[in-house]
């Protein structure tokens, strides 16, 4: 290991704690495909939600928390974890070598190019790594999934079920 934390260039460890960071308000089908597929491909796969201070959260970090850990308790290597600051400064600290990211469609591609390069140039040692979840999943985001429950659609294979009630009762 190098001083910062990552395996040095002659050195051959491979690190596989992958860190998949997001908003997670709330964690949809979509998250939960791809924490799914992260597990399987991972030793130690660290779900972090980001405590950002700018946005107005429809759950709180705690309410967030608790319901990604419900929804992942079967996956013994998956650890639900809350960051602040800087992504690559938490993966130095948390020792991991991967971020893990998904991209639903091409429209995603510019944002998570723009972040890869970006956390890239702050941490050369850091790799990301781009996951694509089930097609049945590109249209669903947390943000649809907020609109339809304020609007009192339905929201039966968006969610799991414990986010469905949350969300039914945080918009009553
Ligand atoms: O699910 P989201 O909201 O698209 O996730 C965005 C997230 C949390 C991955 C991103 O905003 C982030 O990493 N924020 C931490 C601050 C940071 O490191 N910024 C520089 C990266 S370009």
């Amino acid at each position: 290991m190098s001083g910062n934390g990552f395996p040095s260039k002659n050195h051959t460890m491979k690190t596989s704690v992958a860190i998949y960071p997001g908003s997670f308000d709330p964690v949809t089908n979509g998250h939960l495909d791809l924490i799914e597929r992260g597990q399987k491909m991972f030793d130690r796969l660290i779900v972090a939600v980001l405590k950002n201070l700018e946005k107005e959260p429809l759950f709180t970090v705690a309410e967030r928390v608790d319901m990604l850990r419900e929804v992942t308790h079967r996956w013994d290597s998956v650890e639900i974890d809350v960051f602040e600051g800087l992504l690559v400064d938490y993966a130095r600290k948390r020792n991991a070598g991967v971020i893990l990211r998904g991209i639903r469609a091409i429209s995603d591609y510019e944002y998570e190019l723009q972040m890869a390069l970006m956390n890239r140039k702050l941490e050369p040692g850091l790799e990301t790594v781009f996951m694509l979840p089930a097609e049945s999943y590109s249209y669903l985001s947390s943000k649809v999934v907020r609109e339809i429950a304020q609007l009192g659609g339905p929201l039966t294979g968006l969610v799991p079920p414990v986010v469905e009630q949350r969300l039914r009762s945080k918009v009553s």
